[in-house]
């Protein structure tokens, strides 16, 4: 595992796009794994800039993102839909009907599991599945629990990723649907390499924790420890109790 330190959200956010660009430049047609929230917002603005330049193309890119709400319409500007177009697909050179994202509102969930889960594999699983850190250590939508998650299912959201996401659902958590369909923890580590971007002081306890302690799936992202090609990127503050506890950082 590498963890790399920056300055601020800024610096995390180019570190993490110079990465995903190195792979689009080398593979254009790469499969990205792609994930939402506000950790990863910065990182897809540099890669617009860098597509809008001419400098990388995602004309050949397909893309896999990790969940989706349950019965939050596409049109609703806090699906996780509406965010990738949003902050990303509308404004570069992709091939939208190529860019996957769970279908939150499938009538039949468990065949929305399957189906997703039989997609990724039929694109050969993630070149680079980029991810963010929840405050309880979730990845995707892959809450705290007894065991790690294979496949894609449904889940119900823990009170703790209600409060976190309140914020973008007028700072009510009652108003944030409380399912989600995600990317299983064996999906998530089938990518061939893992990139996380992390920022805050309120994550330094969880990075720490997620990076040092044992592998539980009462930490999902401590599973990472265990994959052959994770990139951390995350900055000073978040890494502020990993560094104290004597983790290692790259020069
Ligand atoms: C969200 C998403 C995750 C994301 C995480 C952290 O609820 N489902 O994919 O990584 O929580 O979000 P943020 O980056 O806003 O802190």
């Amino acid at each position: 595992m590498k963890v790399y330190k920056t300055a601020d959200y800024a610096a995390m956010s180019k570190k993490a796009a110079n990465i995903i660009c190195s792979l689009v430049v080398l593979k254009p047609d790469c499969v990205l794994g792609l994930a939402t929230g506000s950790s990863p917002v910065g990182t897809y603005k540099q890669l617009i800039e860098w597509n809008k330049e001419g400098y990388l193309s995602f004309s050949k890119v397909k893309t896999v993102n990790l969940d989706e709400y349950r019965n939050l319409p596409v049109t609703h500007d806090q699906s996780y839909r509406y965010f990738m177009n949003d902050n990303l697909f509308d404004h570069v050179d992709i091939d939208k009907s190529v860019t996957n994202v769970p279908d939150g509102m499938a009538a039949d969930i468990e065949a929305e599991c399957k189906r997703y889960d039989e997609l990724v594999a039929s694109l050969g699983g993630a070149d680079l599945q980029l991810l963010g850190m929840g405050h309880d250590g979730h990845i995707g939508f892959n809450e705290p629990c007894d065991e790690f998650p294979k496949g894609t299912h449904l889940v119900d959201l823990d009170p703790m990723t209600l409060e976190a996401n309140a914020r973008f659902f007028d700072n009510d958590p009652k108003k944030v649907p409380n399912q989600a369909v995600t990317m299983g923890i064996g999906t998530i580590m089938s990518a061939k390499k893992i990139l996380v971007v992390v920022s805050g002081a309120d994550k330094a306890g969880i990075v720490a924790k997620a990076l040092l302690g044992p592998v539980t799936p009462q930490v999902p992202a401590s599973i990472l420890q265990f994959h052959p090609d994770v990139t951390i990127v995350a900055d000073e503050a978040a890494l502020a109790e990993y560094i104290k506890e004597g983790g290692k950082v790259c020069d």
